[in-house]
């Protein structure tokens, strides 16, 4: 294999065959590319892109690169949720739980914060001992015990993807729409899955803030999946606002645990159901998606989603406790509270300044050997469109200290505006996407 001359191709927009791509991902993997090839490499395909062919050759070369997850013959339908990442968007640990509680086995492989959003191991590792750098062989036995765990990338997974995903964040090659589909499919794919749903972000705070990029996106991994006999449906998902009020690791496992009470802000609950539903749809365990809706309130209200939660967090060490007494978690030392700078119409909550904020405060990464604080972010209650009066609270800043208090304060001026009128929101839940075809869904009042 001659890599200066792949690379060349590649820069002058030709294409490689699969077996170019196997022996490309097979260096890769062993460390046999050096670092330059493979930054030339990824910065030629940035600009020339992939086609769908090449796509398919890079996401099975990397999925083999690693083990899979194996389930026998007989096991439950298996099937994932993977977000393309948001503020606040705390919905894996709510509907993993309600899912799995319906009978449905969730092998949920999670990631860390990536740039301004949030990640969900981040979230779990805030509960006292949770554990989420499971071996693939404790993730598999979890799922066939209690249907469900919530687990890290392992070192055996996708390994390909770890080298290229650290050398693309290196080199500013991340935001390339076959690069992100075969990274994200090739780790799914390896969880042994019977179907996935993808919640594609849309508007200011989601990485692929353009809709038509975003349904690019999401029509590129759900071709990768039906093709491998894993169908994938796609949500289009508004993140031009955080989802839900808290912002921040431990407020968020709290935020999800009131919602597993049934006490769920009204964005998240709908979001979490619309995504609950296209799963037990997949999974042949509900006919329509209001069954599968009317399902997962019916677990909630039981306390079986609940239960169930405990149940994962018992299973991979954390305090099972702080399911009834959410006030085990860890607790910020410092609070104060923002409010409205006048009288007006809440115009903008901008999520990407909420997550640049929780990462000033502590609890994300400047650096990827960053410690987290879990105890720092926000509480945003107020949402485009509120009318408020002057002085009225609308968000709660958690801190470490008051020099922290003041980052965030600084942080929620910035991010929340108050003006005479609100642009229109884009609609919670605004596109479906399958193999057939784009559905849209609502068209932009915000609450629909
Ligand atoms: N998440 C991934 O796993 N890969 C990408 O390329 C982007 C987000």
């Amino acid at each position: 294999m001659f890599v200066p001359g792949l690379i060349a191709r590649k820069r002058d927009g030709g294409a490689l065959s699969a077996e170019e791509w196997r022996g490309l991902v097979a260096a890769v993997a062993d460390g046999g590319l050096p670092e330059y090839q493979l930054s030339a490499l990824l910065m030629a395909v940035y600009f020339r892109g992939l086609t769908p062919d090449e796509t398919a050759a890079l996401t099975d070369a990397m999925c083999a690169s690693g083990a899979r997850l194996a389930f026998g013959p007989a096991a439950p339908p298996r099937l994932d949720k993977h977000s393309t990442g948001g503020v606040g968007d705390k919905v894996s640990l709510v509907l993993a739980p309600i899912v799995s509680a319906l009978g449905v086995w969730v092998p949920m492989m999670s990631g860390r914060g990536l740039g301004h959003t949030g990640g969900t191991l981040d979230k779990l590792e805030s509960i006292p001992g949770f554990r989420t750098g499971l071996t693939l062989a404790e993730a598999t036995a979890q799922v066939e015990r209690i249907g469900c765990a919530l687990f890290g990338q392992t070192a055996e997974i996708a390994p390909a993807d770890r080298r290229m995903y650290a050398m693309r964040d290196a080199t500013s090659t991340v935001e390339c729409i076959p690069l992100i589909a075969s990274s994200i499919m090739s780790k799914k794919l390896a969880e042994g899955l019977s179907g996935l749903v993808l919640d594609v972000k849309t508007g200011s705070g989601a990485f692929l803030p353009d809709a038509d990029r975003g349904l690019d996106l999401a029509q590129t991994m759900i071709a990768l999946g039906a093709a491998r006999g894993c169908p994938t449906v796609a949500l289009v998902t508004a993140m031009d606002r955080p989802l839900g009020r808290a912002c921040g690791n431990a407020l968020e496992v709290e935020e999800a645990i009131h919602a597993l009470r049934g006490e769920g802000p009204d964005d998240l609950m709908r979001v979490t159901e619309a995504l609950a539903a296209e799963m037990l749809v997949l999974a042949g365990r509900c006919a329509t998606a209001a069954d599968a809706v009317a399902a997962c309130r019916a677990v909630v209200a039981s306390g079986a989603a609940a239960r169930q939660f405990q149940r994962i967090i018992e299973a991979q060490g954390g305090n099972p406790a702080v399911v009834d007494d959410p006030a085990a978690l860890p607790q910020a030392h410092a609070v104060a509270l923002f409010r409205a700078p006048r009288r007006g119409v809440v115009a903008r909550v901008d999520p990407r300044r909420v997550g640049q904020g929780v990462i000033a405060l502590g609890g994300g990464r400047a650096k990827v050997d960053d410690r987290i604080d879990p105890t720092v972010g926000f509480v945003i209650s107020a949402k485009p469109g509120d009318l408020v009066d002057a002085r009225q609270p609308l968000a709660t800043v958690f801190a470490r200290d008051d020099d922290g208090l003041a980052i965030g304060l600084a942080a929620l001026a910035e991010a929340l505006t108050v003006a005479d009128e609100a642009p229109v929101a884009l609609p919670l839940v605004s596109h479906r996407v399958t193999t057939t075809g784009v559905e849209v869904l609502g068209n932009g009042t915000g609450g629909d």
